[in-house]
């Protein structure tokens, strides 16, 4: 029935972003429509096409699209080939400031490691053996949106640029909070990351999640890591982790560093959350981790299993399907079984699919596992 249709707005970006979204949008749509998932998928513009069209980076029927949406489903914005897009425009139509007017402040980027990659990947399959992680990102503050900020030339010609790094308690509270939940329906172990020893934003950081532990979440088992040490770790035992919260400069650093433990940048999903309203239900952009890959653009090279598993983010945490999400995260398990690869994750000398060879892939695991 129409009144608990759900809409999701789908927007492809720039570079690879509607080349991966493409795919992504095909595997929705075989969940609307095989599994009668009542779902309407909405497409719409954003970046330099947009521009080019309305001068706007954001058309006013994007915002309409998103505004309207319970879930986005979002590509990659970025790259040098949108230099003509004045800096203005691109700042008011920027993905940093959509995610900020959406206040989704809890990124969650899940790093797992498929035994079909263990050899593609560039760390050891000793290291790689039980990697399932998540990474709680704060996403709507932090020094990519403290003030002041700027470039300033002195007097004597010599010039400055400079950033604010700043968290408020409430930031940090908010984002911890989402981040013990998340530990406590898992394996019941946070580690928080910040760099404490060197700014004050981040002792006020670990002074919050120490409160937050003491008074809500004392079955949790808190671990705290300067970020330095917390890139090494990664790196040297992955599996050690079950949910890492950090702040956003960190997150962003640290979910690239960890996607050589699932094989490729290409493979990482995400979800994007603001806060529950009375019905429990949060604003939400989904998108895989990766940017527009202005280097393999235009290909049809591009990996989409990033954005298809953002899909299964989606079904689980809005669209209310476990289920299906279970099944399509299987379903990826199963085409990459059956050595389906894009380049990225493609062994030398192996045959690498399109990006639309990889989403054929992945509907006909889906076929055969329904
Ligand atoms: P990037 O994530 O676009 O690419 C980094 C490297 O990973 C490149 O060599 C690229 O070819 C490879 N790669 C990324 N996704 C892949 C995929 N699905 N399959 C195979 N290979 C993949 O980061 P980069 O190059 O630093 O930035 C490019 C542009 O993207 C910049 O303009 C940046 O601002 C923007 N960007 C946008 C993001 C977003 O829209 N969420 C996130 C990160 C960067
Ligand atoms: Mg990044």
């Amino acid at each position: 029935s129409g009144t608990n249709m759900m809409r999701v707005a789908v927007i492809g970006g720039e570079g690879i972003g509607p080349e991966v979204t493409g795919q992504a949008r095909r595997v929705l749509s075989w969940f609307t429509e095989r599994r009668r998932l009542p779902v309407t998928l909405e497409d719409a513009e954003f970046g330099l096409e947009a521009y080019r069209r309305t001068g706007k980076v954001i058309p006013p029927e994007t915002r309409a699209a998103i505004d309207g949406a319970d879930a986005i489903l979002f590509g990659a914005t970025g790259g040098p080939e949108t230099a003509e897009v004045p800096a203005e425009a691109r700042r008011e139509g920027s993905l940093l400031k959509l995610r900020r007017s959406l206040d989704l402040y809890a990124n969650l980027r899940p790093i797992i490691t498929d035994p079909a990659l263990y050899e593609a990947a560039p760390l050891k399959e000793r290291v790689l053996r039980g990697v399932d992680f998540i990474i709680v990102r704060e996403l709507s503050s932090g020094i990519y949106f403290g003030e002041p900020r700027g470039i300033e030339t002195g007097p004597d010609g010599s010039r400055r640029g400079f950033n604010t790094n700043s968290y408020t308690a409430e930031e940090v509270r908010r984002v911890a909070r989402f981040a013990f939940g998340l530990a406590r329906s898992r394996r019941g172990r946070l580690c928080s990351v910040d760099k404490a020893n060197v700014m004050e934003a981040s002792v006020l950081w670990r002074e919050e999640v120490v409160a937050l532990h003491a008074s809500e979440f004392p079955d949790v088992a808190l671990s705290h890591l300067y970020v330095d040490n917390a890139a090494m770790q990664i790196v040297r035992d992955p599996a050690q982790f079950d949910v890492m919260v950090t702040d956003n400069i960190f997150g962003d650093i640290l979910s690239d560093c960890a996607a050589m433990a699932a094989g490729s940048l290409g493979m990482l999903p995400s979800a994007s959350l603001g806060p529950a309203d009375t019905r429990g239900r949060r604003q939400a952009l989904y998108e895989p981790v990766h940017g527009s890959a202005p280097d393999i653009a235009g290909k049809g090279i591009a990996n989409p299993l990033g954005s298809i598993l953002s899909v299964a983010m989606m079904l689980r945490l809005t669209l209310g399907q476990p289920d299906d999400a279970a099944l399509l995260e299987r379903a990826v398990a199963d085409a990459l079984a059956r050595g389906a690869r894009t380049a990225d994750i493609a062994e030398p000398g192996q045959a690498a699919l399109s990006t639309a060879a990889m989403g054929d892939a992945v509907l006909a695991s889906l076929e055969r596992l329904a």
